[in-house]
């Protein structure tokens, strides 16, 4: 069954759903061991072949949001962990993951409120969301973080994300930065993250959007 550019697999306690829009072919679905998820098959997902404790565990792995359950038989609701996290990926977008609130993000994107991949490098032509672009642009960033943050004195709570016009994503709440080797380097509640690709303080914006000519709707 699908809508537009979603698509559902339905099974008899949990039902996945797939977002085209989101999906940037990470394949934290099609590498886990097991048989929900088998490349070349059809269909690619069948949620009854495994418990369902197993579908929601590899679907909540998906770094895009593009992946969900629909578990209403269960009453599985996702839920954000402990921290908000911002991984700066190397020679990709941010990972981040929480409690998620992205300004104008579409209603039907229930992923995206706990995992979303943004794009940092300006090529996107789905921005705010990554779409990969970065490959053919050539984008390279490996993810380091120079500063440590002004700390936090809390964890949790809601992270949102405001995609500033032909500027960066302005992030407020308890957040956590990591490199793009896995470190964790900056605590804070209010950071500027460069999206247009060409600051020099990567990850975060010192202005060069300006310079550039950065779009946001380009
Ligand atoms: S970082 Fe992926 S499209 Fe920009």
């Amino acid at each position: 069954m699908s809508e537009e550019k979603k698509y559902t697999f339905p099974g008899k306690q949990v039902d996945v759903v797939w977002d085209e829009r989101l999906c940037i072919h990470i394949a934290e679905c099609g590498r886990s061991t097991g048989d929900l998820f088998v490349g070349g098959r059809q269909p690619w997902c069948r949620p009854d072949l495994v418990e369902a404790e197993e579908v929601i565990d590899v679907v909540e792995r998906c770094p895009s949001g593009a992946l969900t359950c629909d578990a209403k038989q269960t009453g599985y609701k996702e839920s954000p962990g402990q921290d908000n996290a911002v991984t700066v990926s190397c020679n990709g977008p941010y990972f981040m993951r929480g409690d998620l609130d992205i300004e104008g993000a579409p209603g039907d994107m229930p992923g995206v409120a706990f995992r979303v991949a943004l794009c940092r490098c300006g090529y996107s032509g789905n921005k705010p969301f990554c779409d990969n672009s970065h490959e053919k642009s050539g984008f390279r960033d490996y993810g380091a973080v120079g500063e440590k943050g002004e700390g936090l004195t809390s964890r949790g709570g809601t992270l949102a994300i405001k995609p500033l016009q032909d500027g960066p994503l302005s992030l407020t709440g308890n957040i956590t930065l990591e490199t793009g080797s896995g470190r964790i380097a900056w605590h804070g509640t209010r950071v500027a993250l460069c999206r247009c690709g060409a600051s020099e303080n990567k990850p975060f914006c010192d202005g060069s959007h300006v310079a550039a000519g950065f779009k946001s709707d380009g």
